[in-house]
Formats: structure tokens, sequence, C-alpha cells
């Protein structure tokens, strides 16, 4: 059957014809779905760009930094895979590709060239303010919706966003 189409009984079908029908909208599903493939890709981004900085960090700061590095990247790359199967509960593909990600991301990929230690903090900084504005922009749809697995899953990936930019901010103001 044909995607979207409405059957007798009023659920709203997915390509493959099974209905989607958990009592949110296919409107507000197909919202809330955008707004998690922008959180995912901003989400992909910042831990590529936290794994390059982990790798490519140097300097007097070299211990501290590659390290907390390694501890925000694998919290990143651990956050992935709850917003992409949130974005399959509501009946959307996750987005899984550079090309996507690039697209869809409202953070920049990773300099080319390593910027210094300082400079890596700053740009890690704004990453995670920007997720962190990204997530709180998809509140009112999930609120709106009734979607609260969405609404939890966003809570608390502003907690982990807000803290850690809090924490990067706190490096920053030697
Ligand atoms: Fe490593």
């Amino acid at each position: 059957m044909a995607k979207g189409k409405k059957t007798a009984a009023g659920p709203v079908l997915a390509g493959n014809g099974l209905a989607v029908n958990i009592g949110i909208s296919d409107k507000d599903r197909g919202a809330i779905a955008g707004g998690l493939s922008r959180l995912l890709a901003d989400t992909y981004t910042l831990y590529l760009t936290t794994h390059n900085f982990h790798w490519n960090v140097t300097g007097p700061m070299f211990n501290t930094l590659h390290t907390m590095f390694m501890a925000q990247y694998t919290e990143l790359w651990n956050a992935v895979d709850p917003v992409a199967e949130r974005i399959r509960s509501l009946g959307h593909p996750a987005p899984g590709s550079y090309a996507a990600y690039a697209a869809l991301a409202s953070i920049p990929d990773a300099p080319a060239t390593p910027p210094n230690a300082m400079e890596m903090v700053r740009i890690l900084k704004e990453g995670h303010e920007a997720v962190a504005r990204t997530a709180r922009s998809i509140f009112p749809l999930a609120d709106g919706a009734g979607d609260e697995p969405t609404a939890d899953l966003l809570t608390q990936r502003l907690t982990v966003h807000e803290q850690t930019a809090w924490m990067l901010r706190s490096l920053l103001q030697a």
C-alpha cells in the first residue's frame, strides 16, 4: 500500500504497509523525527570532532585534555544510538551517512588542520551549546504531541550538553 495512505480505520501506513498507530499524528511524528534527525547529525558531528581532538591535541595540557576528550567522545558515541532508535520508533528512517549529516548538522566539521589546545576547547564548547539549542528547539514539538519518550530523551541530552559546555567554559576562564 502507498506510503502515508489512510486506511478505513484511520491510522496512517508506513512505507511497508504496516500502520504506526501509537497515538501521535503522522504530521507530528514527521516533525519530531525531522528534529531528531538534526539532533543525530549534530551529535555525530560533535562526536567525530571530539575524537579528532583526542588524537591531535598537543601542549602542556595534553594528558588532561586527551583524557577529558575521550570521556566526552565516548558519551557522544553512546548517545547517537538512542536518538536514531527513537526516530525509528516514530516510523521514520534514521539518517546515517556523512552526506546526510553534513546537510542536517548545525555545527561545522572539525578544522582540516588541528587547532591549538585552547581553540579545541572553544570549538567543543560552541558545539555542545549548539547541540543544546538543537535539542531545545524540538521540545515544543514533542510536548505538543504528548511524546514523552522524546521529551525524556531530550531532557537527558540537554543535561549532558549544558553540563559539558559549562566545564569547557570553565577551562577557558583560566
Ligand atoms: Fe585513544
